[in-house]
């Protein structure tokens, strides 16, 4: 046995606003994947279901997706013999973790965030303190459980960045022994989008192949991804090119987009062949994690235990952190 006190904890979750896409997969979900087959680390993984309430929803969309999403993860390989697997709003102790840390952090300090400046420009109605509190339950989510290894895509960096200053706030202020958590960097951190610019979200149409598309389905957002003549004197560095070309190195490898780059540089690039070539390859990762997920539709009460016993675990762990913190805040 592996002596747990130096084990490092690794906490990571996604927002419950829908079925889990490729991006998320190859963000989020192959890090989850790779720190739990490695015995040096204790895994919890999370459906950040309350994180969904920060913008606009849907009550019926939500108590869906938050057991989706469940289901997402152990379709993908997330086991629970080997991690916590469980749903935030099971877990109270984060919530209450939350308000503590908002008092050793700053309005100005959130307001200036990135994606709390993006969000309010998309929802412009709804600048709600729930939202501008959102790296702050993010840093509930993982210092609740003492976490240092946070595997997510590099958008979260400002939030992880935001976890380590409370961590030291709290450490300083009140003689707490939080870690400052780091950002665990999986190939795929960045996913590109399959519409052109940016990154793969499920806010932008065309952009994004859900875990759950056919082969059919892959090759119509495949095939709607903008290209251009195939030739020229240099490989583009940024737009739909230049994205598809990274789904062939994650999908296919490094030698393969060489040879695709090389004939960009020379005779030319088909992209009819390429999306075709690619969309097999996307599919063949998606096709067992179709399989394993409509074996798990037939176990609803499988499921369901999954959901009990990942709550009871965290909830063991978090509800200590939270009776350290509010004995030192002189609470207790
Ligand atoms: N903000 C994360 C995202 O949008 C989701 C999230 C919520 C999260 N709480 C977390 C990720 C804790 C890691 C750890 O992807």
């Amino acid at each position: 046995m592996t002596n747990t006190t130096t084990k490092h904890r690794v906490l990571s979750g996604i927002r419950a606003t829908g079925r889990l896409h490729l991006g998320n997969y190859l963000g989020a979900v192959k890090g989850m994947l790779e720190l739990q087959a490695n015995p040096d680390y204790e895994t919890l993984y999370m459906v950040a279901d309350a994180h969904a309430v920060t913008t606009p929803y849907e009550v019926e969309s939500l108590r869906k997706n938050r057991r989706e999403v469940v289901v997402d993860y152990l379709a993908c390989g997330l086991d629970p013999e080997k991690s916590i697997i469980f749903q935030q709003a099971m877990v109270p102790a984060h919530f209450e973790l939350e308000f503590y840390f908002s008092s050793v952090t700053t309005i100005a300090k959130m307001q200036h965030l990135p994606t709390f400046k993006d969000k309010v420009k998309q929802y412009p109605e709804h600048a709600t303190m729930a939202l501008l509190n959102y790296p702050v339950l993010m840093a509930a989510d993982i210092l609740v459980y003492k976490a240092d290894s946070v595997p997510v895509g590099i958008d979260q960096e400002p939030h992880i960045e935001v976890a380590r200053e409370i961590a030291r706030r709290m450490n300083q202020g009140y003689g707490t022994d939080f870690p400052e958590p780091q950002r665990f960097a999986t190939a795929g951190g960045y996913v590109p989008s399959l519409a052109g610019e940016g990154k793969m979200s499920k806010s932008v149409d065309g952009s994004y192949i859900n875990l759950t598309d056919d082969l059919a389905q892959i090759k119509k957002v495949l095939g709607g991804a903008p290209t251009d003549s195939g030739k020229g004197e240099m490989i583009p560095a940024q737009g739909g090119v230049a994205n598809l070309l990274t789904f062939v190195e994650l999908f296919q490898g490094k030698d393969r987009r060489a040879e695709y780059e090389q004939m960009y540089l020379s005779s030319g690039l088909k992209y009819g062949y390429l999306k075709s070539e690619l969309a097999d390859s996307i599919f063949a990762v998606l096709k067992p994690i179709q399989e394993k997920r409509k074996d798990l539709e037939s176990r609803p009460e499988y499921v369901e235990e999954v959901i009990q016993t990942g709550a009871a675990k965290a909830r063991a762990i978090a509800d200590q952190t939270v009776a350290e913190v509010k004995a030192k805040m002189g609470l207790a």
